[in-house]
């Protein structure tokens, strides 16, 4: 394999949209988005996945709350995948897809509009400078690439967290987000744009271990005890439903590679999805021997700095600092 290294962020922040199903791990992607310097926000669209999504856009929009990100629109999209039925995944993320903490009512509420829209317009609107990250299965991406193929040439870049090369964890062959829409995958991965696939055989080597954990209680902040709260039910669930100490925090890694992939070893593969299999339906098909300069040729992260992975996130949570929140009657937390 070929090591690939990128320059560090440096100059204006790099203008993301980020597309995702709130859950655990993508509420981390988007703390770290919104706490690095690196990255102005412009948008979050949400997608159906980890929970339907109506409860992926309320998550979103709580922690946008917890974030006070006041003025970051929260689109929602799919309502489920291109074709299938749609599958979400309670065992890891619970029925909320946010369970853990206490509650939190969110005070941001979603912008009017649809998630689709919200991505071609806002990619179309900058040439060549939204950066979009998807964390979620890849229906909101591929309609817009249906409605509007010209955000293939517009985009900066796409950087998505989902599949690997080695090992599912739906099935022995499938990771989640391209499990449950492949055919949305696939439209993802034929297109014409510099696509940056963060599969499991690099997330996992992102876990949230003990030590994770007391850098957070350290901060004291009431987003980092919310972010525990998250960590200590998603390692629980990672526990009883796929055997490991430690839960991958996937999400965040594809927003850490936009802010600095200096953190990241990538190697050059031809990736195809597929989308017809009995036993491996949702499986990247990743040859690194094939990488060629055309459609289908995906950077695929292998290799995490680890240690300068958490840096990140929690310099993140410490620059967001204290957002101020009261306790509700119900015994939840509000702003
Ligand atoms: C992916 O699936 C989801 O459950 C997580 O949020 C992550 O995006 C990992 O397979
Ligand atoms: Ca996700």
């Amino acid at each position: 394999m070929t090591a690939v290294h990128g320059p560090p962020g440096t100059g204006a922040p790099r203008k993301v949209l980020l597309d995702c199903d709130p859950g655990h791990d993508d509420a981390f992607a988007i703390t770290l988005a919104a706490g690095s310097p690196a990255i102005e926000l412009v948008a979050i669209t949400t997608v159906a996945g980890n929970q339907t999504v109506d409860k992926t856009t309320r998550n979103a929009c709580v922690m946008c709350t917890l974030l006070g990100l006041a003025d970051t629109p929260v689109v929602a999209g799919c309502e489920g995948p291109l074709i299938r039925a749609l599958r979400t995944a309670p065992e890891f993320h619970g029925p909320s897809g946010l369970d853990g903490p206490r509650p939190v009512e969110p005070r941001v509420v979603p912008t009017p509009g649809h998630a689709v829209d919200r991505i071609v317009d806002t990619v179309l609107a900058s040439p060549g400078e939204i950066t979009l990250v998807a964390t979620g299965p890849l229906t909101n991406v591929a309609m817009a690439l249906r409605k509007a193929p010209a955000i293939a040439g517009a985009v900066r870049e796409v950087v998505i967290m989902g599949g690997s090369y080695s090992r599912g964890n739906v099935t022995p062959a499938a990771e989640f987000n391209i499990y449950v829409d492949p055919e949305a995958a696939r439209v993802v991965f034929e297109a014409p744009w510099r696509l940056t696939m963060m599969g499991l055989d690099l997330t996992h080597q992102a876990t949230f271990t003990d030590v994770e954990e007391r850098r957070l209680e350290q901060i004291g902040t009431t987003l980092s005890r919310f972010l525990i709260d998250l960590m200590r039910y998603f390692k629980n669930a990672y526990r009883s439903a796929a055997g490991m100490e430690d839960p991958p925090v996937h999400d965040p890694c594809a927003v850490a590679y936009v802010i600095d992939p200096t953190l990241f070893e990538v190697a050059g593969a031809h990736v195809e999805v597929e989308t017809n299999g009995l036993w491996a339906s949702g499986m990247t098909v990743t040859d690194f021997k094939a990488a060629g300069p055309g459609p289908g040729r995906v950077d695929v992260g292998t290799e995490l700095d680890r240690p300068g992975f958490w840096d990140l996130v929690i310099s993140a949570v410490e620059r967001i600092g204290e957002v101020p929140v009261s306790t509700s009657p119900t015994g939840g937390v509000e702003p």
